[in-house]
């Protein structure tokens, strides 16, 4: 018997898979594979044929019938904490208001801010729980969530420890962002210098001290911050060791993915209005573009990124559900494969990269998630498809047969 093999405790046969190990380009596709686990992680994967002799009374065996595995899914950009709803808000779009004339006369962000200053951490842990339950149902094991809807030190915080408490109670592995300088609160409407000081002097430091933000973002926008608010901001995050990424060129051209590049980010998001400059930066820093077709559709927008560009200059794209209460109020990974690919004119394969492997790099996770090979984490999707373009091409009946995390079977 293969010594390696004694050690095996799971083995899945009988499936296509979809490794995902080649950033978009291609599904890496093993056809007739095996994949065997240990101790959380994948120790073996390879065609059925090449597998060594193994001991079937000593693990246990998954037979996939012919179905497709994945890594399981990352959704890398949402804000599912948070208190109220802004249906409201939609109705008044619908009869012809902008999203900026909404957020200009204090609806918007800051009419979010209100209700989840008033929520209880218990609150805000019940309605994110249904927005993470209803992720993880679609095949999501590793998502990163934002704070953003406090804007005082306490409500950031309670949102980051909701964020916490979440990845204590379901099998999802949470990044926590810390995105204080998301809109301006009422207190300092007219001081938004004043608003950062209190961001890069305060929260920041606070916020390092107890660990509670793997990275800091910034909405570097006409309605958010400009360029060099965005850039105090990564000033601060730079002097506490935490990674920034940035909400950029989603309404208009600030350069804000310039800057970021210049800080290292880990990623730009939105990117309608992103210039050619801006994917040159993004081309030679290595950061990812992740694109939020939700919020595009949600608010009607009719400016496409990109997207020619991006992949001529092979910069990797991941793709989100920026799930939130005002521009994408849409907790369905699945549905936003679909759009990346109606709305943005992804292939299917682009897609799925985007919320795999590529998603794992804009979260600075991709050497434990997002693609399928030896040493990485066995989060794993079971799928009843015939090939993995079926993901992406039909929305609304859910695939999913098993999800497993770490090796541990939690769907
Ligand atoms: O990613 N752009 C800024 N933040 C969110 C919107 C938040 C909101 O409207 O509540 C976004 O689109
Ligand atoms: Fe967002």
């Amino acid at each position: 018997m293969n010594q390696l093999a004694n050690t095996w405790q799971q083995l899945f046969v009988n499936v296509n898979i979809a490794t995902m190990t080649q950033g978009g380009t291609s599904y890496a596709v093993i056809e007739d594979g095996a994949i065997a686990v240990s101790d959380g992680k994948i120790v073996w994967l390879g065609n059925k044929q090449n597998l060594p002799e193994y001991d079937a009374c000593q693990l246990t065996i998954i037979d996939g019938q012919g179905k497709w595995l994945t890594p399981g899914l990352i959704d890398c950009h949402t804000h599912i904490v948070y208190g109220g709803h802004r249906a409201k808000e939609f109705e008044m779009r619908l009869q012809g208001a902008s999203y900026e004339d909404i957020a200009n006369n204090g609806g918007g962000i800051v009419s979010t801010v209100k209700a989840t200053r008033a929520a209880s951490e218990d609150e805000l842990y019940v309605s994110a729980y249904q927005r993470l339950s209803a992720l993880h149902k679609e095949g999501v094991t590793s998502i990163e969530i934002k704070s953003g809807y406090g804007l005082d030190l306490d409500t950031e915080i309670k949102m980051l420890k909701v964020a916490n408490r979440l990845s204590e109670n379901l099998p999802v592995t949470v990044s926590k962002t810390f995105l204080g300088a998301h809109a301006l609160p009422l207190e300092y409407k007219d001081d938004a210098d004043g608003y950062i000081t209190l961001v890069t002097e305060q929260m920041i430091p606070e916020i390092a001290r107890q660990n509670l933000a793997d990275a800091v973002d910034v909405f570097c926008e006409g309605i958010g911050f400009s360029y060099a608010q965005t850039e105090r901001v990564f000033q601060a995050a730079k002097a506490h060791n935490i990674r920034v990424k940035v909400h950029a060129e989603q309404l208009s051209d600030l350069g804000g993915t310039e800057l970021a590049a210049k800080y290292n980010a880990l990623s730009s998001d939105h990117l309608e209005f992103l210039s050619t400059a801006g994917v040159n930066a993004m081309q030679s820093s290595g950061m990812v573009a992740v694109l939020l077709p939700g919020a595009f559709y949600f608010l009607r927008e009719t400016k496409l990124p990109p997207i020619d560009l991006l992949r001529e200059n092979n910069v990797r794209i991941a793709i989100a559900t920026d799930a939130n209460p005002g521009s994408s109020p849409i907790n369905s990974i699945q549905l936003m494969l679909n759009m990346a690919c109606t709305l943005f004119r992804l292939t299917p394969t682009e897609a799925l990269a985007g919320v795999t492997c590529n998603a794992a790099r804009a979260l600075g996770i991709d050497d434990k998630v997002g693609e399928l090979s030896v040493g990485m984490d066995a989060d794993i999707a079971l799928w009843d498809i015939e090939q993995p373009a079926q993901l992406c091409y039909q929305f609304g009946v859910n695939p999913l047969v098993a999800l497993y995390k770490q090796g541990k079977k939690v769907i």
